[in-house]
């Protein structure tokens, strides 16, 4: 994916699906990094982009901002619920964005699964990495069936790790 963004290639999606521990969060992360790096709209890369830009993760929707930026569910539920209740719209023209612990907050309202099905709607076709413990069927069965179809949308990739749980080693 890092390759892929480097060339200017067409966006897709990396789904990782695996067990607790197996080092999600730790490739998001670095893929995370990559991206901010790479991000044409970070000023450091374009010296013709705007440069009254930000380029910090706390920020006011201004309506353009393509930043790289990496979220959790939990995190994304508790930014709405404060008051920032466009969040998963306002993601849509990001460069990247990261979203990670799908399906680990209880969400007896499907507050959150909705909250996912727009951001996936929106972040077709851009550069966007998802991480979960759940599989597609549960995603479809516990979420929503429109989250777990885009995850295979042609073009997205879906990686699922069988690593045990490093934590639990020595
Ligand atoms: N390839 C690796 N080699 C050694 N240690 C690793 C590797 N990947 C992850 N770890 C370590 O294992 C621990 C768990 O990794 P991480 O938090 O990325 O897992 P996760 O898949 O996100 O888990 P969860 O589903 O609980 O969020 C971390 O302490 C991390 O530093
Ligand atoms: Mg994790």
């Amino acid at each position: 994916m890092v390759a892929d963004m480097e060339k200017g290639a067409d966006p897709y999606w990396l789904t990782l699906q695996g067990p607790f521990g197996c080092g999600k969060t730790m490739l998001m992360r670095q893929v995370f990094e990559q991206a901010k790096r790479i991000n044409p709209g970070n000023p450091a890369n374009n010296p013709i982009w705007p440069p009254e830009w930000e380029s910090s993760e706390q920020h006011v929707y201004t309506g353009r901002r393509p930043y790289a930026l990496i979220y959790d569910e939990g995190g994304m539920a508790s930014r709405m619920r404060a008051g920032q209740y466009d969040l998963p719209r306002e993601l849509r023209d990001d460069y990247f964005v990261a979203l990670d612990e799908i399906g680990v907050t209880r969400d007896p309202t499907n507050f959150i699964a909705e909250a996912i099905s727009t951001f996936c709607d929106v972040r077709l076709r851009s550069w966007t990495m998802l991480a979960t413990n759940l599989s597609l069927q549960e995603i479809a069965d516990r979420m929503d069936g429109r989250i777990a179809s885009r995850i295979l949308r042609s073009g997205n990739k879906f990686i699922a790790i069988t690593a045990g749980d490093y934590a639990l080693r020595d």
